[in-house]
């Protein structure tokens, strides 16, 4: 199973980076977490080039269509979504292959609701899918952990965890997932 994960914040010591990254590190067997760097990268959305979009778009649209789930996490900025992960957002509005995709959305900042609540309906008017019981927040920004040690809270390991499993049975229902370690080939 092949997941994208995207950040929405381009700062070195994002929480919602290091997230994505210790998911990818300890995703289970069968499971492949790539971290992609669209969306710091992509143009600013401009509706005149959607049919004929440059490089960048294409590529990243790609590689959305070719994820079986995608897991965004994103920061709220000013009781909104962050710009860049809007962008990133905008740029596949009407892409048919983005249809009913299964997401996991992850909030690392509980005390932030407005931004997760806004981006679940736009992905739902995109008719994504936001899969709920595989949407994970964790208070990487309340627990002063060095970022290095993300990976070491048992909490948040177990919220990984569950994110994989309750991602690969949207993707794939009849699938025995029970235990993350199953090989999910
Ligand atoms: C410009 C700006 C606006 C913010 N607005 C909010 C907000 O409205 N609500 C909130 O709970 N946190 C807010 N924060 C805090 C961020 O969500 C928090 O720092 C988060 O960890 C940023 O994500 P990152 O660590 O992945 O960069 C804001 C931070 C910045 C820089």
């Amino acid at each position: 199973m092949k997941i994208l994960g995207l950040s929405g914040s381009l700062r070195a010591a994002s929480l919602n980076s290091a997230f994505l990254r210790m998911a990818a590190a300890h995703a289970p067997d069968g499971v492949m977490l790539v971290v992609d760097p669209a969306p710091g990268r992509l143009p600013l959305f401009n509706a005149d080039l959607d049919a004929a979009p440059p490089d960048e778009v294409r590529r990243f649209r790609s590689a959305v269509a070719q994820a079986d789930a995608l897991v965004i996490a994103s920061p709220e900025y000013a009781h909104g979504i962050s710009g860049v992960m809007k962008n990133a957002v905008d740029w596949l509005v009407g892409d048919p292959r983005f249809v009913a995709k299964p997401i996991a959305l992850v909030n690392t900042s509980p005390r932030a609701h407005l931004a997760q609540v806004a981006l679940a309906e736009t992905l739902r008017t995109m008719s994504a899918r936001a899969v709920e019981d595989a949407s994970v927040s964790v208070d990487l920004l309340g627990s002063g952990l060095d970022l290095s040690d993300v990976s070491q809270a048992t909490d948040v390991r177990a919220a990984v965890d569950r994110m994989f499993v309750a991602l690969a049975h949207a993707c794939f229902p009849s699938m025995s997932v029970e235990h993350p370690d199953l090989p999910l080939t």
